[in-house]
């Protein structure tokens, strides 16, 4: 039945199968199927360059992430370059890893940067932070750190790809001398100091210039369980003095988690307790959300909340997507609040930790902790993550997916010599060209997606993405999140034409689909010309889909 709202939607929308173009003048666009929704790209209403970190990553020493993931050893038979895995390189080559963040997470606040430099067999064996979550099936390494990857692999690995690494110091269990020093170890100019000369015995003569600190991780909780003000007081004491040597060093307070405006409130009041200029030393304030709740509102308990990797229907595929949606607020609210301190909003945010968070029991190797099967949904979750950062340039000054591999919303999953790009890793490939593009403007309008949720009828969005336009490219990334309807657009571009236009995207009839090291091509994209008729694009999302269209301009 179509209701009076629904008349004028569909009615106002189908007229478009009739011409928009003002040079050519009316005209029928041809096989028209009435259009459904519409894209319009607001050419005079930039906001802001996306800056290339926004498609950043987190990879830390926890569960087969590091060791087996990233690390293989110089000795194995897997491909490797000094040690780490090779098609991870390549792979990550391939999407332009911008930044990627280690060591933690929780565990970078119990480690001492010390251990993992020098000669690899003199390096200590330590109990790694998360020893205690790991289960007889995992390998010795994951939870007895045998220190073989310390700073110096690390950065290598980064130079490799091209990233910018991004260290995260220990605040609750070090003190504010090693963190100065670490920045000394890597950053000293060759030959100045002690610590550049231990550099330079491990091979790495010239400083890595290594420009983003984490002062702690999650604060909050395993970072120390500071109070805001406590912590307000550590990052003003950790960040007095850090030496330069000409860098400029980006400092990252650990931020609140999801939705505690108090924190970001009562930190940033504690620090400028000491005056104004205090703001000057934070780069970025770090935000931190899982969707992990998909109780459907039952529950807040964070083991019995959470859902299956595999095992879900539409409503929970729905309520995952809600809980990720949230992103958007936390955006605009924790930006608020820093506006209430930072009126010229020099401090951006950082979200430095974001994903879907499982149940255990769908990891690709048993035993890995915190190790989940990213599926189609994890796939539509990252697309529509990732335009919320595209549409707030001037916000977001990085932001880190957790996590790179093997754990939580994994981009590639490895163990020895089997590797697999994940749905999510898709994604990626498929946002790359949004890197440094100038955002602009841009309107989804669409029928919601409805579905019933325990019961009671229910709806979610039915189109939304982000543009980007980078000299004569613009590259629209759009999700359809609805598990069975697609959605017929037309293309609008207020202040351009369209030159070319292909689309790639990522799809599949089964909401459940996801790549295995058996079936590694499961999820891949797709990519078809777009042709333009008689003026108009228009362009179909099929259900369950995440797209990017590539236009090439006049
Ligand atoms: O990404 C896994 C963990 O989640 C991180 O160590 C911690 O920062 C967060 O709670």
């Amino acid at each position: 039945m179509v209701n009076r709202r629904k008349f004028l939607h569909y009615g106002a929308l189908g007229a478009s199968a009739l011409i928009v173009s003002p040079k050519r003048g009316w005209a029928i666009r041809p096989n028209s199927r009435p259009t459904d929704s519409r894209i319009e790209v607001l050419f005079d209403e930039p906001l802001g360059t996306i800056s290339p970190n926004v498609y950043g990553h987190f990879a830390e020493n926890l569960g087969g992430v590091l060791y087996d993931g990233i690390w293989v050893g110089e000795k194995s038979p897997v491909p490797n370059v000094d040690g780490l895995r090779k098609t991870l390189i390549e792979h990550m080559r391939k999407i332009k890893a911008p930044v990627i963040r280690y060591p933690g997470g929780c565990f970078a606040d119990s480690y001492d940067w010390r251990d993992g430099i020098g000669p690899s067999e003199k390096r200590p064996r330590r109990t790694n932070f998360w020893a205690d979550e790991e289960t007889e099936k995992a390998p010795a390494n994951h939870r007895y750190d045998p220190n073989a990857v310390g700073t110096n692999e690390f950065v290598h690995f980064c130079k490799l790809i091209g990233a910018e690494p991004y260290l995260a110091a220990n605040v609750r269990s070090l003190p504010a001398s090693a963190f100065y020093q670490w920045v000394e170890y890597c950053n000293s100019p060759a030959g100045s100091t002690t610590l550049a000369e231990a550099r330079a015995a491990a091979g790495f003569t010239e400083p890595f210039h290594v420009k983003y600190w984490g002062v702690g991780n999650e604060s909050w909780g395993c970072g120390g369980e500071f109070t805001p003000q406590e912590y307000a007081v550590e990052f003003r004491r950790y960040s007095t003095w850090l030496p330069k040597y000409n860098d400029s060093l980006s400092l990252i307070a650990s931020g609140p988690n999801t939705d505690d405006w108090n924190w970001t409130r009562e930190f940033l009041a504690e620090v400028l307790r000491k005056g104004p200029r205090e703001l000057h030393r934070i780069y970025g304030m770090a935000l931190h959300h899982y969707a992990w709740n998909l109780s459907r509102g039952k529950t807040q308990d964070w083991v019995t909340g959470k859902g299956d990797a595999l095992k879900f229907d539409s409503v929970d595929w729905y309520e995952l997507l809600r809980e990720g949606e949230r992103m958007e607020g936390l955006i605009t609210g924790h930006w608020q609040v820093l506006g209430e301190f930072d009126h010229d909003h020099r401090v951006k945010l950082v979200v430095d930790e974001w994903g879907p968070w499982y149940r255990p029991g769908s990891e690709a190797t048993p035993g890995d902790l915190l190790e989940q099967m990213p599926t189609l949904r994890d796939a539509v979750f990252s697309g529509m993550t990732l335009d919320i950062f595209n549409r707030h340039p001037e916000k977001i000054a990085m932001a880190n997916c957790a996590q790179l591999i093997n754990c939580l919303n994994s981009l590639y999953l490895a163990h020895e010599d089997k590797f697999v790009v994940t749905p999510v890793g898709r994604v990626f490939e498929l946002y790359a060209s949004h890197q440094g593009g100038l955002a602009l403007r841009t309107i989804f309008s669409a029928p919601n997606s409805h579905y019933e949720r325990d019961g009671t009828p229910a709806s979610f969005w039915g189109l939304r993405g982000a543009a980007s336009v980078r000299n004569k490219n613009l590259t629209i990334t759009a999700v359809n999140p609805s598990t069975t309807e697609s959605r017929l657009a037309e293309l609008t571009l207020r202040g351009g034409t369209v030159k070319e236009a292909s689309m790639t995207f990522l799809t599949n009839s089964d909401i459940h689909a996801h790549n295995t090291f058996e079936q590694p091509d499961v999820v891949v994209p797709q990519t078809k010309a777009l042709s333009v008729e008689a003026g108009v694009l228009v362009v179909e999302f099929p259900p369950a889909t995440v797209a990017a269209l590539n236009i090439q301009l006049n």
